[in-house]
């Protein structure tokens, strides 16, 4: 009996130390797979949801990183479209903000119309958050943008009206803010065989002048000022399905513009993503530019996962190299690449 009695807290002891052992090894595999991006992997907001902001784009205000993008949940109300808001201090923590709701608007079926890519910009003399997004019908023939305005990044955006930039057809959009502030607009035109970089209004609810007309049929552009270059970037046309994704440079804006090349082996159709947005990364150490892309899953659009990677670039040349886990340092710009080892641990 008492034989036993030792035997029985001989084992409660040893069942305690290796609950404690496995609980702070847990804890620790968690917090540190918690400060890396994993390209490809679900990405959860603070509530522990898989983000939805496919097709998105980042600000930057004060310290804070906002992104905006796509809204897709499974138990979505067909008759709205959403556009997800979440903010970050690190770029790697989103802590969900907002689910903002539209409606169709006039002349637009409200169980079939398209709202894609939404990218926000802040402008500093109306106090406003413009956001444009790509409005479609469902055979994406209308081809126009969407222009709603909130006055607070995270709060109710109203739609103001929706046109053809400069005129013309558009279908992706994408956004570029230069370092003097100056706001753009990107948009594939397809009956031009080629995308537009035009320049914002001054209040941002209009498409001031076109800047750049670039020849080349892409969509999912991006462009990024870096060092000196402008870098600007696209998919070809080939729906949701990944293909090559491509880069020219320039001196200016304006063009004129280098011929295109592969950022990645073209084999590997850039790993499966289409880019949205190009984000550069001003640190005290070294100035970053993140790729941010996304893996398509039509069927399953809800699912669509991220892929966000350091880009190799300088002199006129940009590189993506093969996704893998990575940690990021916003203060300083500098990124650390994971083997797979360390992410697990
Ligand atoms: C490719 C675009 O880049 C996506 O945003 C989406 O519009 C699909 N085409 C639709 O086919």
């Amino acid at each position: 009996m008492k034989f036993l009695k030792n035997y029985e807290i001989f084992v409660f002891i040893l069942t305690t130390c290796f609950i404690f052992i496995s609980c702070n090894t847990a804890k620790k595999k968690h917090n540190f797979s918690n400060s890396i991006i994993t390209p490809g992997a679900v990405w959860r907001d603070n509530n522990g949801n898989q983000i939805q902001a496919h097709g998105g784009g980042v600000i930057k205000l004060d310290d804070t990183y906002y992104w905006f993008g796509e809204y897709r949940a499974k138990d979505d109300n067909p008759l709205y479209r959403y556009v997800g808001c979440y903010s970050s201090k690190d770029l790697i923590h989103w802590t969900f903000r907002k689910k903002i709701q539209f409606s169709a608007p006039d002349g637009f079926n409200p169980k079939t119309w398209v709202l894609e890519r939404p990218k926000v910009f802040y402008n500093a003399k109306t106090r406003n958050y413009v956001m444009y997004f790509h409005l479609d019908d469902n055979h994406y023939r209308k081809a126009e943008v969407g222009v709603a305005v909130s006055d607070s990044v995270d709060g109710t955006y109203q739609f103001v009206r929706h046109f053809r930039p400069l005129g013309k057809e558009s279908r992706d959009i994408g956004q570029f803010i230069d370092d003097d502030g100056s706001a753009y607009l990107i948009f594939e035109s397809r009956p031009s065989g080629g995308f537009f970089i035009a320049k914002l209004s001054d209040d941002y609810l209009n498409v001031d002048k076109q800047v750049s007309f670039i020849k080349e049929p892409l969509e999912g552009g991006a462009l990024v000022h870096y060092k000196g270059l402008y870098y600007v970037m696209g998919s070809h046309l080939s729906g949701w399905r990944a293909n090559p994704n491509v880069y020219a440079t320039s001196k200016s804006i304006e063009g004129p513009w280098s011929t295109f090349k592969n950022i990645a082996p073209p084999d590997s159709n850039t790993y499966g993503a289409q880019s949205t947005m190009l984000l550069k990364i001003v640190g005290s150490k070294k100035t970053s530019v993140i790729f941010m892309a996304d893996i398509w899953k039509p069927k399953n659009l809800w699912d669509s996962r991220y892929l966000w990677m350091p880009l190799q670039i300088g002199d006129g040349n940009m590189w993506l190299p093969e996704p893998k886990p990575w940690t990021l340092n916003v203060q300083t710009g500098e990124y650390t690449f994971l083997d797979q080892g360390q992410a697990k641990n």
